[in-house]
């Protein structure tokens, strides 16, 4: 038996196109991750990058075109419908907007019972126990179980969809964006409460996100994509002390700093252009387009490989990382600018 709960292996997802246009988008294009006991891993990257692909693929509401998914070290890659009923209890999903995944016509209740039902996991009055245990648990009011969906509030829909995906129990938890949707207002109380529900239910969790500071907050090790593929991954004090690859230092570099005196000495880099098409994806490094710091032809005609640059299991792939793990400093680079000087 496997320690990892989650290892994922060489995992591509291809989208064809219209047999007119040819081609295919390769949303995610090689993915290695894998997920310890009780770990949170966050997986960060501009819009596009191929994160939810990742999660879908996971969950197996998409099929993978290429790779391997273990749970448990059980291959679950091919795993057929039926096969793939027993693995739900073990392994559930939080989206970004839980209206779309609640269905309306189910009171808050019967939706939190649902999947206990399903999998014969409780009855009667075990069950009606249960379901009043997991609405305290996500800090829903007891009488709110006789509310349809839409009589919630959005951060209130997000606990439902939350008691709902932990009510069996899983070993692994994806959370795709799961507070981007809600007021900023209550986002901050949805992750505390995400944090709570881990550390005492001790599930592994996949949290998919955005926003730098909450994953920083959250999670224990952090991948970041770009164009489908992991360019660096680390425990989350490293990633945040000192970014290795590129494109982190400039994902960091752009993000808000809750210190303003920080903020005013700190350099901003400027990422040139939109994230290009995965549908034909840059030669070499495919990040050398937009990379403040790449040396052609180098970057434009080798793809480097990911790989640990310091020997402490920090993972990235860029060139001009050197052999010591000295990383190129985007900073120096021409197409910085002084945060301060903009504002
Ligand atoms: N069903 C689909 N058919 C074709 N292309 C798709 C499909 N789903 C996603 N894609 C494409 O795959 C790429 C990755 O999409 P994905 O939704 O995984 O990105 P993401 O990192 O989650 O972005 P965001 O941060 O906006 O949620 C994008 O170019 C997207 O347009
Ligand atoms: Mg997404």
């Amino acid at each position: 038996m496997s320690e990892n709960v989650l290892e994922v292996r060489q995992l591509k997802k291809y989208f064809s196109l219209p047999r007119s246009s040819g081609g295919s988008v390769r949303a995610v294009d090689g993915v290695d991750l894998t997920i310890g006991q009780g770990e949170v891993v966050g997986l960060v990257g501009e819009s596009g990058s191929g994160k939810s692909t990742v999660g879908k693929c996971i969950v197996r509401l998409l099929e993978p075109t290429e790779g391997t998914i273990r749970l448990h070290g059980r291959d679950i890659t091919t795993a057929s419908r039926r096969q793939l009923r027993g693995v739900r209890t073990e392994m559930q999903m939080v989206f970004q907007d839980p209206y779309s995944t609640l269905n309306p016509r189910m009171t808050i209740g019967d939706i939190v019972a649902e999947p206990m039902q399903l999998h014969r996991l409780a009855r009667g009055r075990e069950l009606d126990t249960k379901v009043a245990g997991l609405l305290d648990k996500v800090g829903l009011a007891s009488h709110l179980r006789h509310r349809y969906p839409h009589e919630l509030s959005g951060g209130q829909r997000q606990r439902a969809g939350l008691a709902r995906s932990l009510s069996v129990e899983p070993s692994l938890l994806v959370a795709d964006e799961p507070v981007s949707a809600l007021d900023v207002s209550v986002q901050a109380a949805v992750l505390n409460l995400l944090m709570d529900l881990q550390r005492d239910m001790g599930f592994s969790c996949l949290f998919i996100g955005h926003d730098l500071a909450t994953v920083e907050f959250l999670c224990d090790r952090v991948a970041v994509m770009y164009l489908g593929r992991i360019v660096e991954e680390v425990n989350t004090t490293d990633l945040f002390r000192a970014p290795k690859h590129p494109y982190t230092q400039s994902l960091l570099s752009a993000a808000v700093v809750p210190d303003p005196k920080l903020q005013r000495t700190r350099q901003r880099i400027v990422l040139q252009g939109d994230i290009p098409s995965p549908i034909n994806p840059p030669t070499g490094c495919t990040f050398h387009t937009r990379c403040p710091v790449a040396q052609l032809p180098l970057c434009s005609d080798t793809s480097p490989t990911l790989t640990d640059v310091t020997g402490r299991s920090h993972l990235a792939s860029c060139h001009l990382i050197t052999a010591d793990g000295t990383a190129p400093d985007v900073t120096l680079s021409q197409t910085t600018e002084n945060a301060w000087s903009k504002t």
